[in-house]
C-alpha cells in the first residue's frame, strides 16, 4: 500500500503550516482547527459522527481479539508471523480510533466486553480447524469490515467530502489494509477449508449483527 513519503509534523492549530519532519519543508497549509473529526454543527451531525466512530472502534477492537485468538492457537506455527503481521496493523487501527474517540469524547459501545469474548473465541475456534480455518475467518471478517468502511466512505462523501476529508483519509487507509488482509487470507488457502462457504456466511451474518448492535448500543 502506498504511504506518504513525507512524515508530517502535525499541527492542527488554525493557519499553521505542516512541515516534513525529515527535511523541514512546508507540506501544505492547513486551516483545520481539529485533527480528524470536525466539531459537530448540530446534534444530528454529532450523532452521526459518534455512531461512525463507535462502530469502527468496536470493529477494530473485535478484529484485535480475533487475531489474539488465532495467535493463541497458531502463534507457534509457520502461520504465526503472518497472523502477527496482520494483528500489528489492527493494533494501529485500534490505537487511532482510541485516540479519535478520546479527542472527541465519544463513548465506546457498551458491548465491548461481549466483543472481547466473542472475538477471541471466534479467532481461536477457527484456528483450531488449522491454518485454512483461521484464513477463512480472516477472509469473512475482513470482507465484512472493508464493505462496512466502503459504505461509510460513500455516505460521508455524499454528505460533504471536503468537511470530512481527514476522517475519510483514515477510513480509506484502514479499508485498504483490511482488503490486504482479506487477500492474504485467500492467498493462504482459506477456500481449501471444507465447508468454507458455510463458515464464511455464518461469520458474515455475525459481523452484520455486531455492526448493527455496535452502532446503537
Ligand atoms: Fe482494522
Ligand atoms: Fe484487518
Amino acid at each position: 500500500m502506498q504511504r506518504a513519503t513525507h512524515t508530517a509534523l502535525y499541527n492542527w492549530s488554525q493557519f499553521r503550516i505542516q512541515h516534513c519532519l525529515k527535511c523541514r519543508v512546508p507540506l501544505r497549509q492547513s486551516s483545520r482547527a481539529y485533527s480528524v473529526v470536525p466539531p459537530p454543527r448540530d446534534s444530528d451531525e454529532r450523532n452521526m459522527l459518534h455512531r461512525i466512530l463507535r462502530v469502527d472502534h468496536a470493529g477494530e477492537y473485535g478484529a484485535n481479539r480475533i487475531y489474539a485468538g488465532q495467535m493463541a492457537v497458531l502463534g507457534r506455527s509457520r502461520t504465526g508471523p503472518l497472523i502477527q503481521e496482520m494483528w500489528d496493523q489492527e493494533k494501529k487501527h485500534l490505537e487511532k480510533f482510541n485516540e479519535i474517540m478520546a479527542e472527541n469524547r465519544v463513548r465506546p459501545t457498551a458491548l465491548l466486553p461481549l466483543w472481547n469474548f466473542a472475538g477471541f473465541v471466534l479467532g481461536a475456534s477457527t484456528a483450531l480447524l488449522g491454518k485454512e480455518g483461521a484464513m477463512a475467518c480472516t477472509v469473512a471478517v475482513e470482507e465484512s469490515i472493508s464493505e462496512h468502511y466502503n459504505n461509510q466512505i460513500r455516505a460521508l462523501m455524499e454528505k460533504d467530502t471536503e468537511r470530512y476529508t481527514e476522517l475519510l483519509n483514515v477510513i480509506k487507509e484502514f479499508r485498504d489494509d483490511e482488503i490486504e488482509h482479506h487477500d492474504t487470507g485467500l492467498k493462504h488457502d482459506a477456500e481449501m477449508l471444507p465447508g468454507y462457504w458455510l463458515l464464511k456466511n455464518a461469520i458474515q451474518l455475525g459481523c452484520k449483527a455486531a455492526i448493527y448492535a455496535s452502532e446503537r448500543v
